[in-house]
């Protein structure tokens, strides 16, 4: 797979060094293009000794540099010969640009005219990444389908501490080798159906300002949207709060707790073709929880919860033809523990995660799972970025149906 790295002008701007390595490490080739402002960061010929290819700097043909490869057509090849654009670091002016359309260099004009997958490292100042403009045009640029590749928290070259700092390198070049696990846009196999799907966290109120929730991040789920969304399905999805954006052209309805989880899931049902339950919900609840901040005292305070609807039961003795699809997060006994569910639930597959190893199941921008399946067979599946996890997941679940229905 060919892969051209467009790099922004910023201090980030050496990591796309080692980010170039990195892709070539796992198989890609790599052109590399460079904004001005990154000229004034790092040397294309940095780029050209790393990958062995002239480095593109300019728009149009005699543009200064010897190391310009472009002429006024070129940006049209580059794009046509090219699988994934991938930029790191993506400035916040880089990103208004793409947003926008404006197409003043080599760099966004190339954006204009591609038609593949395009994967945004961000990097900037905290309070620019915070910034309405920048939050607007992210916005923009995820609804058009683009996997953003979120900048990390901690010390910036600013001296200020926060979100902003560049992902990873090998971070980035993962979820660019995901995409090759990704079918191609004219798959659409999920036509006609109707994927219902839960994401997130459910918040249980302890009284007016407290509550119980867990670390999901809504990214397995909302990666699940995406997918059935690119495969042709319509998806409703019931989400937690999240901080992250829904994928463009999804049915999103919001919920806070189990208890409205459920009722938005059941509102639904009848619609579903297909249900995930990638959602974790939390267990227990407070009944009757104060609707004022309970004071602090010196005293021990003990809290009595009552457990939370189980929806997933529930929907297991509801499913009908409905293909029922439920996660398991686990910290031991991964197989079993997700055998037991899958049976109990009356499941067809169970997507099973141990939730214990760093970098994966909360939070993260990967998983490792194992599908359990009603068949009997128990299919691991790899560390992979969640969008090509959840590829997998739809991938099984199609043929699983061929199976039920050949045993019919
Ligand atoms: O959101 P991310 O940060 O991307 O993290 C992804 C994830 C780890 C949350 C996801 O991969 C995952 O494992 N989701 C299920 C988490 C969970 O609640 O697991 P569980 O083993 O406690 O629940 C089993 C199943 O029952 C789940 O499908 C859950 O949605 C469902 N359930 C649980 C409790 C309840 N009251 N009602 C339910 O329907």
């Amino acid at each position: 797979m060919n892969v051209a790295l467009g790099v922004g002008g910023g201090v980030a701007a050496y990591k796309a060094a080692e980010l170039a390595r990195a892709l070539m490490e796992h198989g890609f080739t790599v052109q590399a293009i460079l904004t001005d402002a990154a000229r004034e960061f790092i040397q294309p010929l940095t780029f050209a000794a790393l990958t062995g290819r002239k480095v593109i700097t300019g728009l149009f043909s005699g543009a200064s540099s010897e190391d310009t490869l472009a002429s006024s057509v070129e940006h049209i090849r580059v794009a046509q010969e090219h699988d994934v654009l991938v930029i790191a670091p993506a400035t916040a002016d880089l990103l208004a640009k793409l947003a926008h359309g404006l197409a003043g260099d080599f760099l966004t004009t190339m954006y204009l005219a591609f038609t593949g997958p395009v994967v945004l490292a961000p990097a900037m100042n905290s309070n620019m990444w915070n910034h309405p403009a920048l939050r607007e045009n992210m916005r923009i640029l995820r609804e058009r389908g683009h996997t953003i590749v979120e900048p990390e928290d901690g010390p910036l070259a600013c001296g200020t501490i926060g979100p902003g700092r560049l992902a990873e390198p090998e971070k980035i070049a993962k979820v660019v080798a995901g995409l090759r696990n990704r079918p191609a846009a004219s798959k659409r196999d999920m036509e006609g159906e109707t994927v219902l799907i839960t994401a997130g966290p459910t918040q249980e109120p302890l009284d007016a300002v407290r509550y119980l929730s867990n670390r999901s991040s809504g990214k397995m789920g909302y990666a699940l949207a995406q997918a059935a969304r690119d495969r042709g399905a319509r998806v409703i999805l019931v989400s937690g709060p999240v901080h992250i954006d829904p994928p463009k052209d999804v049915e999103i309805v919001r919920v806070h707790t189990a208890v409205e989880m459920r009722e938005a899931v059941m509102d639904h049902l009848d619609e579903a073709t297909v249900i995930v339950k990638a959602a974790a919900v939390a267990d227990y609840q407070r009944l009757n929880a104060p609707n004022h901040k309970v004071k602090k005292t010196a005293a021990r305070l003990s809290l009595e919860l009552d457990p939370t609807p189980d929806i997933l039961a529930e929907l297991g003795r509801k499913k009908g033809d409905r293909l029922l699809v439920g996660f398991a997060a686990e910290t031991e006994n991964l197989i079993e523990e997700a055998r037991r569910k899958l049976e109990s639930k009356n499941c067809d597959m169970v997507v099973a995660n141990l939730v214990s190893q760093e970098g994966e199941g909360f939070e993260s921008d990967e998983n490792e799972v194992v599908l359990v399946l009603r068949t009997g067979e128990a299919i691991p599946v790899k560390r992979a970025p969640k969008t090509a996890i959840a590829h997998r997941i739809f991938d099984e679940m199609i043929k699983l149906r061929l199976a039920l229905h050949s045993l019919r």
